[in-house]
């Protein structure tokens, strides 16, 4: 069978093919040109492009608070990735895709559509939550409960999973970008300063923490004054970020816990006992899983592959016998 797995995030992009092979690993970017009215590129190629080339190129970030904002990005996104695996196409492919709890059927319909429309013959539908559920080495299908936070750049997902599917889920636009807006206006705060998203990011990435016990780093930063825009630079330190993104971070472990207040009592000794299985690219970040530990008074527990566990998820479904049928939802 021809399949493709596709996990099209705010942030990174990935794919796998029906041995769950991943062939694609790359930043949520693509280079458009106006002009030919086509992808030229995508993840690390598109951004190197960007700024360097003529202006009939423009980046675009096609996922935005996780949602695919265009058909035809999409489209030609899907088109791309068919391209890179399959050469001349015999038969169609079929492709799975992650939705998130609040992915609407209108949603999903666009994006069948516009898969359809790429070359694609059937479109599967799973959650993220899920298949990261699935790809960290939970077996879902049980009548166990599950709870499964995926902090990504765009979004926050929250689900409690039990016989593979999501009994309870939110998401929340509070994730990796809401804690780089954070920095950002921290620097403005306290440094008079003004820093690019991509210097907020690294700041983020490199020395900050999520607790106060961790160990505290420093990184030398540049931007403009926020008076007359001259370029000045200043230290930073893990302590300055921490201060920054308790917030969001707070609101984070509030929603985790709304979750669970929404939980059906006969799953809630599994979640006690099993603990919050934490994934998605912010859950690198130093004494994540402790601030959630202590915030919620429960375990939380750390995984070897949070980034790519949802392509590694849909690599798994592919090779069981019956899951992809059991619990993806199949259109048309
Ligand atoms: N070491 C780190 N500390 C904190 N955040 C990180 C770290 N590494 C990556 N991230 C953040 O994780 C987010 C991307 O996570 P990912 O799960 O790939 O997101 P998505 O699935 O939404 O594309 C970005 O906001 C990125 O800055
Ligand atoms: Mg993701």
């Amino acid at each position: 069978m021809k399949i493709l797995g596709i996990d099209l995030g705010t942030s990174n992009m990935l794919a796998c093919d029906e041995k769950g092979k991943i062939f694609l690993n790359e930043p949520s970017v693509i280079a458009f040109s106006k002009k030919k009215g086509e992808i030229i590129a995508l993840g690390n190629r598109a951004r190197e492009m960007i700024g360097k080339t003529h202006e009939d190129i423009e980046a675009i970030h096609p996922v935005k608070n996780g949602a695919i904002t265009d058909q035809k990005v999409f489209e030609s996104i899907v088109k791309k990735i068919l391209k890179m695996k399959y050469r001349g196409l015999l038969s169609r492919p079929k492709i799975c895709i992650t939705t998130h709890s609040g992915t609407t059927n209108v949603e999903k319909r666009a994006l069948y559509e516009a898969a359809i429309n790429a070359g694609v013959k059937e479109v599967y539908f799973i959650q993220e939550t899920l298949a990261s559920a699935i790809g960290a080495g939970f077996s879902v299908s049980e009548a166990k409960g599950v709870l499964l936070v995926n902090i990504g750049g765009g979004t926050t997902d929250i689900s409690i999973i039990s016989l593979g599917g999501v009994v309870v889920g939110d998401t929340l636009k509070t994730a990796g970008k809401s804690l780089d807006e954070a920095i950002m206006m921290h620097m403005r705060q306290k440094y008079s300063m003004v820093i690019g998203e991509n210097t907020a990011e690294e700041i983020k990435n490199k020395i900050g923490i999520a607790h106060p016990d961790e160990e505290k780093l420093s990184l030398e930063v540049k931007g403009r004054k926020i008076v007359d825009g001259s370029p000045v630079s200043a230290t930073v330190s893990s302590e300055d970020v921490y201060e920054a993104i308790l917030e969001p971070l707070k609101n984070i472990a509030a929603k985790i816990k709304e979750i669970i207040e929404r939980t059906p009592p006969e799953l809630i000794s599994d979640i006690l006992e099993e603990g919050v299985i934490l994934t998605g690219g912010v859950s690198l970040m130093k004494g994540i899983h402790k601030f959630i530990s202590e915030s919620l008074n429960m375990k939380v527990k750390k995984i070897e592959n949070p980034v790519t566990c949802v392509i590694e998820g849909i690599g798994f479904i592919f090779n069981s016998k019956d899951l992809l049928n059991e619990i993806c939802e199949k259109m048309p």
